[in-house]
């Protein structure tokens, strides 16, 4: 067992150049922003869930790399410290960090997206993109449609955190709110991500409960479920159709054709953090790339499940130039080991870390046009040296390890997601 790198860090540091093994590659310029949570005022009996946002910047420029940190500055960041809180935004927004629209936007899951400026990390406060979005939930996990640039996003308990409505909507890729509309659910759960299709907006429901008396509780016996609504018809197309048992946090993609849907999610049996109805937690269970299909001319027929890889993985991401289409080439982390994964062939290679090293979730950045020709970013952590460092590899030659390696003067906790903003975005 290795250190356990999710505690938090005490300090913020502005932008500052860092050492770099190796060659950058010329052609990439940007940023890679990272978000996880770092309680300000660690607590340990408080859920990991819950720690203050802090964003993880690496740029990318000819004068080399600079890293950087900063704590979002919400409303329980600041009664952390005891600072006035007025004015500003709710939530922890601690889950993840999207580009879109010109904004930068930190996300957690309850309340409205985080502006923060790309440059210097501050805060600039809730992000409700003129007034379009309504208050209240926003998933961590909304998706770029890559055919018209519009981000379509969910957010469960809309109607409050108990209630089995889930909103769903759409914000183009000017910044216009040109959808949003309120479904409703078996059951209110906390529901982390789901899939958006050509033609489908795609829930994977889990039995994680949110009850009012028992708070967030799993309860296998409810079943879980999948809900298909198409994008255009909204609401009235929306069907749940009873899925097979088991848990997933993440979707690595989904796409229908010829009048399947198939969805590639990190399936386990049970979720971690959680406990059950004897306010146990169950005990960690191995996540695996798992494909659910469904007949959508039948829609009597069962989701039928198929385990696609046995590496026990999380944080699965693609070349997501091809999001809602059938895709070639799958990344995740093993937390000890970067894998990628041809879809075509099965074949799985993987960069080991050594013994007590891990790593995040690795996202793709694109070069060319072909699926996967470009760059696989993840952040690691060294244990020997007891800090991290940014690891650049060619997505499509993972296995000969990193290109470059930007090493940090400092620790970067391990986190949760992360995401890139080119240069001349
Ligand atoms: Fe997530």
């Amino acid at each position: 067992m290795g250190y356990d790198n999710r505690a938090p860090v005490a300090e913020e540091r502005p932008m500052q150049p860092v050492p770099v093994e190796g060659r950058v590659p010329a052609a990439l310029r940007g940023t890679l922003f990272r978000n996880g949570p770092n309680p300000r005022r660690p607590a340990p009996d408080a859920h990991w869930f819950m720690g203050d946002g802090m964003i993880h910047a690496f740029r990318l420029s000819d004068s080399g790399v600079e890293y950087g940190n900063r704590w979002v500055r919400t409303v329980p960041w600041a009664q952390a410290g005891a600072e006035a809180s007025d004015g500003r935004p709710g939530g922890f927004a601690n889950t993840n960090i999207v580009g879109h629209a010109n904004r930068l936007l930190a996300l957690e899951e309850q309340h409205l997206p985080v502006a923060i400026d790309p440059i210097s990390l501050a805060t600039d406060g809730a992000e409700d993109f003129g007034g379009g979005l309504p208050a209240g939930p926003f998933t961590a996990h909304p998706k770029h449609d890559p055919r018209t640039g519009a981000l379509v996003f969910f957010g469960y308990g809309a109607e409050g955190f108990f209630e089995a409505t889930i909103r769903v909507g759409s914000v183009d890729a000017a910044g216009r709110t040109v959808r949003c509309e309120t479904i409703k659910a078996p059951y209110a759960a906390m529901v982390h991500d789901f899939a958006v299709t050509e033609r489908f907006v795609v829930i994977p429901l889990f039995p994680l409960l949110a009850d009012p008396e028992a708070g967030v509780v799993w309860r296998q016996d409810r079943g879980a479920y999948l809900g298909v609504m198409d994008r255009q018809a909204g609401a009235a197309s929306l069907r749940w159709v009873p899925a097979p048992p088991g848990f997933a946090f993440h979707v690595m993609n989904a796409w229908d054709q010829d009048g399947v849907l198939s969805i590639d999610l990190m399936l386990s049996d049970a979720p971690p953090f959680f406990p059950d109805p004897s306010g146990k937690a169950p005990a960690d269970a191995p996540s695996f790339l798992t494909r659910w299909t469904l007949d959508l001319r039948d829609f009597g027929a069962a989701v039928t499940s198929r385990r696609l890889s046995d590496l026990d993985g999380e944080f699965p991401r693609i070349d997501e130039r091809f999001a809602g289409r059938p895709h070639r080439h799958g990344f995740f982390t093993t937390f000890d080991a970067i894998c990628h994964r041809n879809e075509a062939t099965g074949a799985e290679t993987l960069f080991r870390l050594p013994d007590g090293d891990s790593a995040s979730e690795p996202v793709f950045v694109p070069r060319g046009e072909a699926e996967g020709d470009g760059w696989l970013l993840a952040v690691l952590f060294r244990q020997e040296r007891f800090r991290s460092e940014l690891a650049i590899f060619e997505a499509m030659d993972v296995v000969s390890g990193p290109v470059a390696r930007a090493v940090l003067p400092c620790r970067v906790p391990a986190g949760f997601h992360g995401n890139w903003v080119g240069a001349a975005s």
